[in-house]
């Protein structure tokens, strides 16, 4: 943000529901903030597209999978993002990871303007690292090597990093254990009562729309000790909990807890 926006006049575009930082930042840089929400079932349209690549935002930020709810965005409609728009695409791979299709980084030799975002706090597990990684063309990599300050990610943190990459295999066992536990809750999460709607998840986690009142569901779960995501008042959210995909024992405890609610 501090790259592309002169604070007081550029803005940034995002595509609501999404991840809640992307505000954070622009709002901390003084930057402006322009909202295209995305359709109902959380996707991009044509018309979406074309608003984004008809904005003069300087940054539009593409969460996909999207937080908080778990669906890839259409590949083709990004792609048409990517040559339409003036500005910087930064497509946020946090969770893709525990997705089914492949990292925008496979196509970043095609796309001058695209900044892929990623992050050791997903399926690394290891979100008290604070590490991410950005990936883009050696000339955008190369200006914000200019304004980044002097100062570099710890040798502390190199080396706990290098210490998971060398343990990868450890990492896919997690992963693999994560998109089982993601199909045994999907599964079983349409058949209880309160349950309206279980949304599509390529990440780590699972919206679902609960009736008639999720947040007496979700303050029900708080008082048994689970923790969930109240989204209830996110863009297109109403009546929604963002549910953690958790151990094999964690998600049986959920699950039993949700079919034992009762108002
Ligand atoms: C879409 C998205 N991007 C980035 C992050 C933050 O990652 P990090 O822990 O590396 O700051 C999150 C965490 O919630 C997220 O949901």
């Amino acid at each position: 943000m501090r790259l592309t926006c002169v604070p007081g006049k550029d803005s940034i575009l995002i595509l609501p529901p999404t991840y809640g930082m992307y505000e954070v930042a622009a709002n901390l840089n003084d930057v402006a903030i322009q909202r295209l929400p995305l359709t109902a079932d959380f996707q991009l349209s044509n018309e979406i597209v074309a608003g984004i690549i008809a904005s003069d935002a300087k940054l539009v930020f593409v969460c996909s999978p999207n937080n908080p709810t778990g669906n890839l965005l259409h590949a083709a409609a990004i792609e048409e993002i990517l040559r339409g728009f003036r500005g910087l695409v930064v497509v946020d791979e946090a969770y893709a990871d525990f997705a089914s299709a492949p990292s925008w980084t496979t196509r970043l030799a095609e796309f001058p303007n695209l900044v892929i975002l990623q992050t050791f706090s997903k399926a690394w597990g290891l979100a008290g690292l604070r590490l991410g990684m950005a990936f883009a063309s050696p000339e955008i990599i190369g200006y914000l090597n200019k304004i980044k300050p002097p100062y570099n990610v710890s040798e502390a943190t190199q080396q706990h990093a290098l210490a998971a990459l060398a343990a990868g295999g450890h990492f896919d066992n997690l992963r693999n254990d994560l998109l089982v536990g993601r199909q045994w809750l999907a599964e079983r999460l349409p058949a209880v009562e309160i349950v309206d709607e279980v949304f599509p998840s390529d990440a780590n986690f699972l919206l679902v729309r609960f009736r008639p009142d999720a947040t007496a569901v979700y303050d029900y779960l708080l008082a048994r000790g689970i923790v969930v995501r109240n989204r209830t008042t996110q863009p297109g959210c109403a009546g929604t909990l963002r549910l953690t995909v958790g151990t094999p024992a964690e998600n049986e405890q959920l699950l039993a807890a949700l079919r034992e609610f009762t108002y």
